[in-house]
């Protein structure tokens, strides 16, 4: 037993498999620990391959771009800040910069020489504030110099003069103002007003959950290079390499095939670098542009955090009815998204919002009015789970509060509204729930994590108890994949197998440390029937596989795996044909695998297989291309099927809080999570405990604080908290569901990325169950999130 153990021993001792089990990582049965390699000639899927690039990391030899050789001659970019919210712009004074040592020029929206607004789809970014700026922190130009912290001093030196206007700083003063970056939505079924009034029961509330920073350890950053004849090469560390190269072009006022963006890998997106990568792109493009060089922007840190969007902040209120056994029987539901200044992602984040608002629960007569506020803040983005989590945390608060207010266990109220019990299967927007495994898992979950008896355990230890207040929570997810823009369901992707056999993989998916690259590694390796080891991945780039969509919704590789089984099938097909003709048989009967290629009356090694076709002219590499089937959906009104299937799962999460400090500790968590049948169970794994790390972040001790004057006061480790190592509790379980996905997907498996973050809102549900129990129902649903020290003391009524 660990110190933290020792400090506060979960519930019925050291957690749901005693302290034995402490941080064990369980694999699901029949694979391999993630330290054993499995044999070369074992099928590539479905074992536990190390991370293409794991060891190349541990040592440092993996390059980010600013580990990147520098061409001669390279100069750096550091951003000009507006240090005010809101403003007229009304001239700049760039003497006292350039006049420093080192100092080459400042790029400014007159050395546009293209659209000087963003190719962004609602097209209402300025590339820099021009006549206005429009928050604390947004880019009116750049400084370049011959070294990053000669840009950086000297940016600081630079005067814009601002004559301040007033400024909208928060989501309901904007929603007050009708301040908006994109209309209002709202999706409704039955009649939620008489249902309301009819209800046996009735509460209302409000809510508000706050933002959170993507912390990427790589910071934003990008490196553009002019080549000849107009053309330009650009490093960027971007999820979406097809929209920078966009961006790039349209600054420039050039065509797409001037401009080539390539990424090997990212040190983090988390959906940071969906978009807002193209800025930096953009931005040292046209600096090398102006000067005629290289030039690098690597974003210092607390710039960083005052430039980029984050989560959107959301504020609710709602108004529920139900009956006397918890089932929910009107809901009507407003969300405001703190949006920022501009539209960003923020329309297809706040629909994802809404198509989670039911989480995992049928809700019959029901109105969700979805407003997207415009504030004087950074524009706010994607991050994992794309507006998922804000949906979700809003449903499970109100079943929190219903049971609570009910005196019952919040578990039965979640069962009594799951999807599938009594036929209730179709969503609010009209999409039915046809792979539905909530009832089983959630059951399971309960059982495995022995939450009847904890939770028995636990209320006689809060009886006892008078400071320190435990609390234990299930909370289901239930995620749609897809993006929900229907077009950006489709993928690409380009599979060499060069003459000795070894074979050379490109997709137009990023890699962000999510494991995509090797998954699809392995995918190749299976459908050439070669070893793992002979498949060699090249850097993302839009010369290779072009007009990608963003790697995000989860979907890389359902998407990108899928293009490249397809274009390994397509030269599996030539070399199965040549070995028909040179054995008589039919192509049908040539088996690949173990690196060997074998028909009824010969057995080659792939070598030689390659070797003969190539002799004979036999095409050895393919392109690949797959878009999802099933999906469609109506943009106004959002009803179809935005998602070709989900992914669940549930989290058991016991907390205790010291009533007298505030403070929270997570001593515990069980989890069982649907991946379908895993392409590799180490990866998903550390994608599961990894995305419910980043949530108990966002729900505890993550808070995003903007002064009165609206600039953000927590612009570095010093005062924004990431959970550290020590917050990660002593007992973390995670188990995988062990039914393949029933939809035809990329080998029986489903996308992983985001839904595990959403797990985490069991940590903020049992924050709350101990709030009750040492203050009362109406105390707990006064918490906010995140449930920081103060916020808890806020909610126990102490501050
Ligand atoms: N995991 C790591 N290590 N780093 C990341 O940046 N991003 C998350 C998730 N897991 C991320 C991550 C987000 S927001 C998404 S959408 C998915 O990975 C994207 O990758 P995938 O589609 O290949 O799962
Ligand atoms: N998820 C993530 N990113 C996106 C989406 C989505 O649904 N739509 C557009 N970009
Ligand atoms: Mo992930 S938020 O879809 O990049």
């Amino acid at each position: 037993m660990n110190a933290r153990e020792k400090d506060f021993p979960a519930s019925a001792g050291g957690g749901p498999g005693g302290a034995a089990d402490a941080g064990e990582r369980n694999l699901a049965p029949g694979t391999i620990s993630p330290h054993a390699q499995p044999a070369s000639d074992a099928p590539a899927t479905g074992s536990s391959r190390f991370h293409e690039s794991a060891r190349a990391q541990v040592a440092g030899r993996a390059a980010y771009i600013d580990d990147l050789p520098e061409l001669k001659g390279t100069l750096h970019a550091a951003p000009i800040l507006s240090p005010v919210a809101h403003g007229r712009l009304r001239g700049i004074d760039a003497q006292s910069a350039l006049a420093l040592p080192g100092v080459r020029g400042v790029v400014l929206a007159g050395d546009i020489p293209g659209d000087p607004v963003l190719a962004t789809f609602v097209h209402d970014e300025p590339i820099f504030a021009r006549d206005t700026v429009q928050h604390a922190g947004q880019v009116i130009g750049l400084v370049v110099a011959d070294s990053a912290m000669q840009a950086r001093r000297a940016a600081r030196l630079v005067r814009a003069d601002i004559e301040a206007l007033p400024a909208v700083l928060d989501v309901r003063t904007a929603h007050a103002a009708q301040s908006y970056v994109l209309p209002p939505v709202t999706v409704r079924r039955g009649e939620p007003e008489q249902a309301l009034a009819d209800s046996k029961h009735r509460l209302e509330g409000r809510l508000e959950v706050g933002g959170q920073e993507h912390f990427y350890l790589e910071g934003q950053i990008a490196y553009a290079i002019p080549r000849e004849q107009g053309q330009w090469h650009i490093h960027s560390s971007t999820q979406h390499p097809g929209e920078v190269q966009h961006w790039v072009a349209h600054a420039l006022g050039l065509e797409n095939n001037a401009v080539t963006v390539e990424c090997r890998r990212m040190g983090g997106g988390f959906g940071g670098k969906e978009t807002q990568a193209g800025h930096m792109a953009v931005w040292a493009a046209l600096a090398a542009r102006k000067l005629g060089r290289p030039v690098k922007l690597r974003m210092d840190r607390d710039d960083d955090f005052m430039v980029t969007g984050k989560r959107h902040p959301f504020a609710y209120d709602w108004q529920v009815g139900f009956d006397d056994t918890g089932r929910i029987t009107a809901l009507k539901l407003t969300m405001l998204a703190n949006c920022g200044f501009s539209a960003d992602l923020s329309g297809p984040v706040a629909d994802r919002a809404i198509f989670h608002s039911d989480n995992a629960y049928f809700l019959s007569d029901v109105e969700i009015a979805s407003f997207r506020c415009k504030t004087n803040t950074q524009s706010h983005t994607a991050f994992r789970g794309f507006g998922g989590p804000q949906g979700v945390i809003a449903i499970e608060a109100i079943l929190g509060d219903v049971a609570r207010h009910l005196g019952m266990d919040p578990l039965a109220v979640r069962m009594r509204n799951l999807y599938g019990i009594e036929e209730r299967h179709t969503t609010h927007y009209q999409m039915r729930v046809e792979d539905n495994i909530l009832e089983p898992l959630i059951s399971r979950l309960a059982q495995t994590s022995r939450y009847g008896e904890r939770r028995a355990h636990i209320a006689r230890w809060n009886a006892a108890n008078p400071v320190i207040k435990r609390g234990i929570a299930i909370t289901p997810v239930k995620f749609g994949i897809s993006f929900t823009a229907t077009f950006f369901n489709q993928a690409g992707a380009l599979v060499h197998v060069f003459t000795d056999g070894s074979v050379q993989l490109n997709h137009g998916g990023t890699e962000m440390g999510q494991g995509l690259h090797t998954k699809i590694m392995q995918i190749v390796a299976d459908e050439l029937g070669v070893p793992f080891e002979r498949v060699r991945i090249t850097a993302t780039e839009t010369g290779k596989v072009p007009n990608a969509s963003a790697t995000a919704a989860s979907s890389g590789t359902d998407l990108n795996g899928r293009a490249a089984q397809f274009a390994a099938r397509n030269i599996r097909d030539n070399l199965a044909a040549f070995v028909s003709g040179l054995d008589g048989c039919g192509a049908g009967a040539v088996r690949f695998r173990g690196g060997q290629v074998m028909s009824p009356t010969a057995t080659r090694s792939f070598d030689e297989v390659v070797k003969l076709a190539y002799a004979n002219r036999i095409q050895l590499w393919s392109d690949g291309f797959y878009r999802t089937p099933k999906i469609h959906y109506d943009k106004v009104t959002l009803t179809g099927r935005p998602f070709y299937y989900f992914s669940y799962g549930a989290a058991c999460s016991e907390v205790a809080i010291d009533t007298l400090t505030g403070e929270t500790r997570v001593l515990a968590v069980d989890i069982l999570h649907d991946v379908g049948t895993s392409i590799n169970p180490a990866i998903d794994i550390g994608q599961i405990e990894g995305g419910f790390v980043q949530g108990m972040g966002w729900l505890t001790c993550e808070q995003l604080v903007w002064n009165d004057q609206g600039v953000l006061a927590t612009h570095a480790p010093s005062t924004y908290k990431i959970p550290a190592t020590g917050d990660v509790p002593a007992h973390l379980k995670v188990d995988l569901w062990p039914e393949r996905n029933p939809e035809d997907n990329v080998g029986g498996s489903k996308a992983v990325g985001e839904p595990p973050f959403m797990l985490a809102t069991s940590v903020w549900e049992a924050i709350r169950e101990a709030i009750a129990s040492a203050a009362g129902p109406e105390q707990a649903s006064r918490l906010v999130a995140p449930a920081t020290p103060e916020n808890v003391l806020r909610a126990l009524g102490g501050g």
